[in-house]
C-alpha cells in the first residue's frame, strides 16, 4: 500500500530538496511545507465522530476526531517533519526512536527509543523522509508493534521500489505516503536519483552539505 502523491506543489517542493544548490536553511524550509502537504494526505481517511457545537447564532453539527495521535520522528532526519505535523495535530504526543545505519552493512542501529503511553489506541505517523533498503522503516514498525502498536501510517519523502517492497513483505498492512517513487539503490545503498543523506542537508553535517 504505497501512496505516490501526484500533488504539484509535493511535486515542486522534492524538486527544492533534490538540488544540490539548496542550503541546508532552504531544505529545511521545503521540508516543512512538504511534509504539511503530505500531512493532509495521509490524514484524509481518519475516523470522526459527530459533535454538537454551538456558534453565536444557534446550536450545529460539528466534528471530533476519534483517536488520539502520536508522531514518532525516526532520529534524526525524521525530526524535520516534526512540526509540521503538530502544526495540524497540536495535542499530539511524540515519541522518538534513534536508528543508524551501518555504512557497511546497511543495517539499522538502535540507540535511542522513547514512547507515549496507549500506543495501542492511537493513530499513529511514523516520520521519517527516507526509505532506502527498508531496514530502518522495518526496525521502527518492530518495536512500535512490540509495545502494541497498531494503527500506524509510514510518512516518507523519498522511497526507492526495494525498499517499499521490503515494507509490503513485513508488514502490508501499513499504508506509506511518499512524495517520490525513485529509481533504486546505488552500491552504496543510497536512493537514486534520491536528494542525498536527508540528516546531513537537514543539519548541515555533510561535508557536502551547502
Ligand atoms: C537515513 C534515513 C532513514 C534511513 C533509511 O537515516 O533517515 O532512517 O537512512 O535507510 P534504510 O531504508 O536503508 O534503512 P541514517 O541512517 O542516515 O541516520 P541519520 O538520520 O541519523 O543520518
Ligand atoms: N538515507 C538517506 O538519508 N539517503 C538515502 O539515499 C538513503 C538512506
Amino acid at each position: 500500500m504505497t501512496h505516490v502523491s501526484k500533488h504539484p506543489l509535493i511535486q515542486r517542493e522534492i524538486t527544492v530538496l533534490r538540488s544540490t544548490e539548496t542550503t541546508s536553511a532552504a531544505f529545511r524550509d521545503a521540508l516543512r511545507r512538504v511534509s504539511q502537504l503530505l500531512v493532509y494526505e495521509a490524514s484524509a481517511d481518519l475516523a470522526t465522530h459527530e459533535l454538537t457545537v454551538t456558534t453565536p447564532l444557534e446550536r450545529t453539527r460539528g466534528h471530533a476526531l476519534d483517536r488520539p495521535v502520536i508522531l514518532v520522528p525516526v532520529l534524526r532526519a525524521g525530526l524535520g517533519m516534526v512540526d509540521a505535523f503538530l502544526d495540524m495535530f497540536p495535542d499530539a504526543r511524540v515519541g522518538h526512536v534513534g536508528l543508524y545505519r551501518n555504512e557497511e552493512t546497511l543495517e539499522p542501529v538502535e540507540y535511542y527509543g522513547k514512547y507515549p503511553a496507549s500506543l495501542e489506541t492511537a493513530v499513529i505517523f511514523l516520520l521519517d523522509p527516507m526509505l532506502a533498503t527498508g531496514g530502518s522503516a522495518v526496525a521502527a514498525l518492530r518495536l512500535l508493534r512490540a509495545r502494541g502498536a497498531r494503527d500506524v501510517r509510514l510518512i516518507s519523502l523519498v522511497s526507492a521500489p526495494e525498499g517499499a517492497r521490503a515494507l509490503e513483505a513485513a508488514f502490508p498492512e501499513v499504508p506509506v505516503y511518499t512524495a517520490a517513487l525513485d529509481r533504486g539503490l546505488n552500491e552504496k545503498g543510497y536512493i537514486v536519483p534520491g536528494l542525498g543523506d536527508a540528516g546531513d542537508r537537514i543539519f548541515g553535517t555533510g561535508a557536502e552539505t551547502r
